[in-house]
């Protein structure tokens, strides 16, 4: 059955989740605040590079199904359901800001006066859906007649488009059969596909986000020990982690080692858990949570003075390429990016620094300069640093960079480079947690 629905918020979350909602056959209406987003949407183009999605919002933006707006006006007592995929970012104390939630309640809420389901989808510390469905039914004309339910995400950015088309599962925090219903209809084809469905209250869902990525840092952040005692006792982190993961009860995913985590999501939302454990009393949690960032921080700043060691102290002066911008491969998203820290600490050293990223355009900022290709950072290197897993960089052939370069050193930040095809090149190449 084909529901209307809004998507309130078109970040990657939102403008990826609308496509795929049309895609599932719904008509459906995304709203953002800024007018050059809504325009560019219209126009089947994303404001950002997700891997399949331009295809999707090209497809539906001319089948008609999918549309964007600036006007609450369009989607208030049109939709069956809104989706909330608001950004929650971090305030200074660490805590989860949920001001753009509150100003969109704020706008949506007087103009909904017929009953209807709402959805978030953001990443909330638990305990925000009641007090945000309190407001709704505040302002809302329709009084009670208005829902909250909470459905996380857990979309991969890079892997988007298939993590929103084929969900490993879906998690629906409802209060009523009314809501439950509803939902199963928006996502009747996933579930026709046998997803998995877990239904439960609204503090275990706003819960089951957090502690599922708080779970999969703590993993990266396990294996990173791991290969830092590798490293002091001689063993190959790499094959630990292989081994590891083969048993089915702690499974490989997420246990690759290397510069550990950054991006918009990991580190403020592990961040949010233990502000909100903390709140409730719950310090053992926090305690674990901020051994977590410990280890995370400390991988950066372990790569970066790698980098002077092997520059026989002194980096002042010294060419640093640096291989990827972005916090992982598969987007152009920068935020927290390990790379960018790696970067900045030996440009602080006085290191002249050259970043490429296949898709990370830099901001103009202080220091180091981003080139157009591998060959233009790597020319006249004193050394090069891989630390970003872009798979291009998996197939660079070490014996035509190595003329270029002034001394044939490279640390594979992220453990994914072939050692022995770089070594028979006469590289040095150097991987924390695994023996030369
Ligand atoms: C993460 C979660 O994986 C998603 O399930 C969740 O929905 C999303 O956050 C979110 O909250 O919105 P994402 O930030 O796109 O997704 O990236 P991941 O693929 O999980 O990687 C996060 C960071 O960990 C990256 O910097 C990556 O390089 C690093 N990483 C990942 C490792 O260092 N080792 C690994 O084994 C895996």
């Amino acid at each position: 059955m084909t529901l209307r629905i809004s998507v309130i918020g078109t970040g990657y979350l939102g403008t990826t989740l609308a496509a795929g909602l049309a895609e599932f056959g719904h008509e459906v209406i995304g709203v953002d605040i800024v007018p050059e987003v809504v325009k560019k949407l219209n126009a089947g183009q994303p404001h950002m590079f997700e891997n399949g999605l331009e295809h999707l919002l090209e497809q539906h933006t001319r089948s008609g199904r999918l549309r964007f707006t600036l006007d609450y006006d369009d989607i208030a007592d049109w939709a069956d359901v809104h989706f909330l995929a608001l950004g929650t970012p971090e305030l200074p104390d660490g805590s989860a800001d949920l001001s753009q939630l509150h100003a969109t309640i704020d706008a949506l809420a007087p103009k909904l006066t017929k009953p209807a389901l709402v959805v978030g989808r953001s990443t909330v510390p638990v305990g925000t859906a009641p007090a945000l469905q309190e407001r709704l039914r505040r302002l809302a004309p329709a009084g009670d007649g208005i829902e909250l339910a909470w459905q996380p995400e857990f979309l991969r950015e890079g892997f988007a488009v298939g993590d929103t088309l084929r969900p490993d599962r879906l998690v629906f925090g409802v209060q009523s059969d009314h809501a439950l219903r509803l939902l199963k209809q928006v996502y009747a084809i996933p579930l026709s596909e046998e997803t998995p469905v877990i239904t439960c209250d609204l503090a275990t869902a706003e819960l089951i986000k957090q502690a599922a990525n708080t779970f999969l840092a703590t993993k990266i952040s396990f294996i990173n020990a791991m290969a830092q005692l590798c490293q002091v006792a001689g063993g190959d982190v790499t094959v630990l982690a292989d081994a590891l993961g083969l048993d089915a009860r702690i499974g490989r995913g997420h246990l690759s080692p290397g510069l550990g985590f950054g991006g918009g999501c990991f580190p403020k939302d592990i961040r949010a858990l233990a502000v909100r454990a903390d709140e409730l009393g719950v310090n053992v949690l926090s305690d674990l949570i901020k051994s977590v960032e410990v280890i995370n921080s400390a991988q950066r700043v372990e790569l970066a003075e790698l980098a002077i060691d092997q520059l026989g102290g002194e980096i002042a002066g010294k060419k640093v390429a640096v291989l990827g911008a972005a916090f992982k491969e598969g987007t152009d998203d920068t935020r927290d990016s390990p790379s960018l820290t790696v970067a900045d600490y030996l440009h602080d050293r006085g290191a002249i620094v050259e970043v490429y990223d296949p898709q990370a355009h830099l901001a103009p900022r202080d220091g180091f300069t981003q080139v157009g290709s591998v060959i233009e950072a790597v020319r006249d290197a004193d050394i090069v640093l891989h630390l970003t897993a872009w798979p291009e960089f998996r197939y660079l052939d070490p014996a035509e960079l190595a003329p270029l370069v002034r001394s044939k050193i490279i640390i594979d930040g992220r453990l994914k480079l072939h050692a022995p095809t770089w070594r028979d090149a006469g590289w040095k190449l150097v991987q924390i947690g695994r023996a030369a």
